[in-house]
C-alpha cells in the first residue's frame, strides 16, 4: 500500500514539537508493515540543508499564485517529497514563527500550498506513483481532504490526525477567494464563526480522524477540551479513532544512547547514577542523595508550566531539586528563571531547545514532572518509561491512557509505572511530589516502579498495526 503523509514537521530534519517525532518514526514503523510511505512537508532552509542536492520530480508553476518545485530524497530512512517554494519557505525564524517570535503573516497560504501540493499528488500528479491514501496532519496539512473534495479530479480515502486541536489553522473569512475554492466550500466544510477553519475543514471532509490516544479521542467530544470544534467532531464521532503514539525505541534506548555519560539497562540500573552526576554537574546542582526532578517541555499554559513555577519553593522545601530546559512564553521563562536563581545548587534551568540534553535528563533525573491541562499523548512520559526516569503525571489525554499510577493496589500487583495527580493546581501537583518523594526514600519500592516502566511496550508496533488496520478500513479492505 502506498500513503502519503503530509506533514509541517519530520524529526530528524525540523523539529518543535511531538508531532515531528510521530511524522518521523511512524513511517519507519509502518514500513516493516508493509505500507510504503512517502513524506511531504515544505523545503524549510533546515531541510534544504539536510538533504542536500536533491532529484526534481515536477514542477508546479503556480500554485495559489506561487511556483514550486517538487523535490525527490531520501533521509535516514525516511522516502521524502520536499515541497521547494522559495518565496514562501525560505525564511530565518522557524516553521511558524519570524525571528521575533510573531506569527507569519502568511502562514494560511504558506500551508494551504503545503495542502494543494498534496492534494495533487493524491489525485494523480506524479507520473510514477499513485499513492492508495493520504494521511494529514494537524492543521498545516488539514486543507488537503478540502482541496480533493472540490476539485474535479476522484479524491482518495484520507485520514486526518489530530495531535493537537487548540491549534486550528483559523484566518480571516478574507482569504477564502484566494483559496480558489467554491463559495460553498466555505458553507459546507471551513466556516468557523465568521472565519475560515482549517481544522474544521478537514475534520468535516476526511474520510476518517484520528488523535493520538483513546482518551483524547473521548476528551475532545466534550467543551472542555474540543475548543469549540467539539461538535463538528461530534458528528464525526463514527469515524473519530484514538491511537497512541509509540516512540523510535532506538534513538531513545539508554542501552545504546550517544548522548548519555553512561549506558544502562533494566538489570544494570545502578550505572543511572553516573548520568545523575554528570547531570548534577552540567546544572551546578548539589550532588547528594535526594531526588532529581526534571521537565522537558514548551513553557506554555497547555503545559501547566504556571503551576510548576507555583510549587519550586515547595518542591526544594520538601527535599527535592530540579532541573528545567524549555522555552515558550517570556513571563514562564522568567518566573522560572528567578525560581532558580532563589534556590542555587537545588534548581537549574536552560532555556532553548536541547535534545541531546534531554536524553541526559531522562537518563540523570529521577522523575519526570508533566503537569499537562490537557495533553493530546504527550512523549516525553514515554521517553521517561525508557529510561526509568519515573513519570509524574496529570490524568489527563495520553499521559492517563500511558502511565499506571503508583496506587496501592498497582503497587501490590506489581504493575506501577509512574504517579498521576488529578487537579492540575498547585495543591494538586504539591500533593504529587510529596507522594514521589515518599515512594523514591523506599529505594526497593522505587526500584520496581522504575523496572516496570523500563519493561513497558512504548515501542510504535501495536499502534502501526492500529493504523494499517484504519487504513485498509479506509480503502475498503478492512
Ligand atoms: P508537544 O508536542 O505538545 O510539545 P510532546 O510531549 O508530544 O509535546 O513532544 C515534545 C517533544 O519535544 C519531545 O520529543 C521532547 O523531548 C521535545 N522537547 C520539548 N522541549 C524541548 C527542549 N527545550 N529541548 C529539547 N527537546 C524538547
Ligand atoms: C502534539 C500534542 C502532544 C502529542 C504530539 C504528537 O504536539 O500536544 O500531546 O504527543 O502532538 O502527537
Amino acid at each position: 500500500m502506498n500513503v502519503l503523509s503530509v506533514t509541517s514537521e519530520v524529526y530528524p530534519l525540523i523539529k518543535t514539537g511531538g508531532l515531528a517525532d510521530v511524522a518521523g518514526a511512524l513511517p519507519l514503523a509502518l514500513d516493516a508493515l508493509g505500507i510504503n510511505t512517502r513524506t511531504l512537508l515544505p523545503g524549510y532552509p533546515a531541510v534544504m540543508d539536510k538533504i542536500g542536492p536533491a532529484n526534481p520530480l515536477m514542477h508546479f508553476p503556480d500554485l495559489l499564485g506561487e511556483a514550486a518545485t517538487l523535490l525527490a530524497a531520501t533521509y535516514e530512512g525516511l522516502d521524502l517529497l520536499v515541497l521547494d517554494a522559495p518565496s514562501l519557505y525560505q525564511r530565518a525564524g522557524g516553521p511558524y514563527l519570524d525571528p521575533t517570535g510573531q506569527d507569519y503573516a502568511d502562514n494560511w497560504k504558506r500551508f494551504a500550498v503545503l495542502s494543494m501540493a498534496g492534494a495533487e499528488i493524491a489525485q494523480g500528479a506524479l507520473n510514477d506513483w499513485q499513492p492508495d491514501l493520504v494521511h494529514v496532519h494537524d492543521w498545516q496539512a488539514a486543507l488537503v481532504p478540502v482541496f480533493m473534495r472540490y476539485s474535479e479530479k476522484p479524491e482518495i480515502p484520507s485520514l486526518l490526525t489530530i495531535h493537537n486541536i487548540a491549534f486550528q489553522g483559523q484566518f480571516p473569512a478574507n482569504i477564502l477567494p484566494e483559496l480558489q475554492l467554491p463559495g460553498h466550500a466555505y458553507w459546507e466544510a471551513l466556516e468557523y464563526h465568521g472565519t475560515v477553519s482549517y481544522l474544521k475543514g478537514a475534520i468535516v471532509t476526511a474520510h476518517a480522524i484520528s488523535t493520538v490516544s483513546p482518551s483524547y479521542a473521548e476528551e475532545i467530544l466534550e467543551p472542555a477540551y474540543g475548543m469549540g470544534l467539539e461538535g463538528v467532531v461530534a458528528s464525526r464521532a463514527d469515524s473519530l479513532h484514538g491511537i497512541v503514539n509509540g516512540i523510535d525505541i532506538e534513538a531513545w534506548n539508554p542501552a545504546k544512547d550517544a548522548l548519555i555519560a553512561a549506558s544502562y539497562g533494566v538489570t544494570t540500573l545502578k550505572k543511572r547514577s553516573l548520568n545523575r552526576d554528570s547531570l548534577s554537574k552540567h546544572f551546578g546542582l548539589d550532588q547528594d542523595n535526594s531526588p532529581i526532578f526534571c521537565v522537558i517541555s514548551r513553557l506554555t499554559w497547555q503545559k501547566g508550566m504556571d503551576v510548576l513555577a507555583e510549587i519550586i519553593d515547595d518542591l526544594v522545601a520538601e527535599g527535592g531539586k530540579l532541573v528545567v530546559l524549555g522555552s515558550g512564553e517570556p513571563g514562564l521563562e522568567w518566573a522560572l528563571k528567578t525560581a532558580a536563581n532563589r534556590h542555587p545548587g537545588r534548581v537549574g534551568v536552560q532555556l532553548g531547545y536541547n535534545e541531546p540534553l534531554s536524553h541526559l535528563m531522562q537518563a540523570g533525573s529521577d522523575a519526570i514532572i508533566i503537569p499537562s491541562r490537557f495533553e493530546p499523548c504527550g512523549l516525553t512520559q514515554l521517553y521517561g518509561l525508557r529510561y526509568g526516569c519515573v513519570p509524574v503525571v496529570a490524568r489527563t489525554g495520553g499521559l492517563n491512557d500511558t502511565i499506571i499510577d503508583a496506587n496501592t493496589a498497582a503497587l501490590a500487583a506489581k504493575v506501577a509505572t509512574g504517579i498521576q495527580f488529578a487537579a492540575v493546581t498547585a495543591d494538586g501537583l504539591k500533593q504529587a511530589v510529596r507522594r514521589t518523594i515518599r515512594l523514591f526514600n523506599d529505594t526497593k519500592t522505587w526500584n520496581q516502579i522504575q523496572k516496570q516502566g523500563m519493561k513497558a511496550d512504548v515501542s510504535w508496533e501495536a499502534s502501526a498495526q492500529a493504523y494499517v488496520h484504519l487504513y485498509h478500513r479506509l480503502l475498503g479492505k478492512g
